[in-house]
């Protein structure tokens, strides 16, 4: 595949020498997998005839986005108007569950998500499912159809919820165990145990997900962490004997590595740094936090303090699919902050970062040989505004910061899975 490719080796925070940049570029791809990336000058000759040549050139070709937080069963609740968090569950969220108990409606739902996943460049994602089983099942499928990277998990939800939604602390365990026992690590599908958040599963149920993470090395445990400061004063007059939110996760045997925490915006640094010791992960998700009115992303103290981070869309709390919005709204929360995102930390956060974040980096994130071949070819030139702006660009990362606030699914050309167009 030929075109002007940028990726990264490392976080550009860390070394600005990360950003690994090829004007005109080529990837070669061979089964599914990255063989080799470099100046068009010098493999093309190395190509035996008759290669099959992808030209994007006058695009761009980044690895695939990976969305750390998303929930797929809120596809068509995005853009509900008028709530914060704990109001928006009760009148939008809850009810749009309730049909994942229907296989049929989770098929069709899981199919359009992972399609418009792909349409926004994004290969990877951390998505909740229901707490019905059939809606792991589903999503699953989806992706396995696909060929995605996919981390999913039944919703565990046990008490402050509608009956209708609800599991109990050992029905919640068994179906999650047949389900890590079918899926996990099933092609590119991941299992990850979904306590929903603290306040909607009961002590025994919270120390079963614990122990079901403890049991199984290698899975991935998802939830919610210091949202809203109303969800915060909730925990904190359910658990009195905590020190802190994070604190009945910690008791819960549920914070180590591939423990992944969305949002987590009402924190301390004690909080911060237990999360870094233990290898957890935060999901910064900028469009959410701004649309529920949640508060604001310290990502200058993540950092400082070492703990994994990842960006997600959690849609439908969220307001878009496309990481290149996301980033865009990144860039704001933390300006809003006194921070500042630069274009290739943000895209380092959208890909690397997040792999990193999901201990993934291994597999997915760049195009250092042998990783998976997914990736996304983006179109400077979309739209008029962009061709107009991007035209007047001089350096690299000034173009790369016109995409990140200017762009989103009409950049996307193409989204390679395992090297194939989807
Ligand atoms: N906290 C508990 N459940 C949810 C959810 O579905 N979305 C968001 N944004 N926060 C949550
Ligand atoms: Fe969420």
């Amino acid at each position: 595949v030929r075109g002007e490719i940028v990726h990264f080796l490392a976080d550009p925070a860390a070394d600005p020498r990360a950003l690994e940049h090829f004007a005109d570029g080529v990837l070669i791809v061979r089964d599914g997998h990255v063989a080799e990336c470099g100046p068009a000058a010098a493999l093309l000759a190395k190509l035996p005839s008759g290669t099959p040549l992808a030209d994007h050139r006058g695009r761009l070709i980044l690895p695939g986005f990976v969305d750390t937080h998303v929930h797929y069963p809120q596809t068509d609740i995005i853009a509900s108007h008028g709530e914060q968090l704990l109001e928006w569950l009760e009148n939008y969220t809850f009810p749009a569950e309730r049909r994942f108990a229907d296989p049929a409606h989770a098929a069709e739902v899981a199919g359009f998500f992972c399609d418009e996943l792909l349409r926004n460049g994004t290969t990877t994602a951390a998505a909740f499912a229901t707490v019905h089983p059939a809606s792991v099942e589903a999503l699953f499928a989806a992706a396995q159809a696909r060929r995605m990277r996919l981390i999913t998990g039944k919703v565990l939800m046990d008490r402050n919820c509608p009956e209708f939604l609800r599991d109990t602390a050992e029905t919640g365990y068994a179906e999650s165990r047949a389900l890590i026992e079918r899926w996990h690590n099933r092609d590119r599908l991941l299992y990850a145990i979904t306590p929903r958040f603290a306040p909607t599963s009961t002590p025994a149920q919270m120390a079963l997900a614990g122990r079901l993470f403890r049991e199984h090395p290698g899975v991935f445990l998802q939830s919610h962490l210091a949202e809203n400061r109303a969800e915060v004063d909730w925990v904190a007059r359910l658990h009195p004997e905590a020190r802190s939110y994070l604190d009945v996760y910690e008791r819960a045997g549920q914070l180590g590595m591939r423990a992944l925490f969305a949002h987590c915006l009402w924190l301390d640094d004690t909080d911060r740094r237990r999360m870094a010791e233990r290898g957890a992960a935060m999901s910064f998700c900028p469009t959410s936090n701004l649309f529920l009115g949640s508060g604001l992303f310290d990502l200058r103290r993540a950092r400082a303090l070492g703990v994994r981070v990842g960006l997600g869309t959690d849609v439908g709390g969220g307001t878009s699919l496309s990481m290149l919005q996301t980033l865009n709204e990144a860039y704001k929360v933390l300006q809003l902050g006194g921070q500042s995102l630069s274009a290739a930390s943000g895209f380092h956060l959208a890909t690397l970062g997040g792999a990193h974040s999901l201990y993934l980096d291994d597999r997915i994130g760049n195009f250092a040989p042998g990783k998976e071949a997914d990736f996304v070819v983006l179109d400077p030139r979309a739209t008029p505004l962009l061709a107009r702006r991007s035209a007047g660009c001089t350096t690299l990362e000034e173009r790369l910061f016109v995409l990140m606030m200017l762009g989103d699914d009409r950049v996307v050309a193409a989204t390679h899975v395992m090297g194939v167009p989807m």
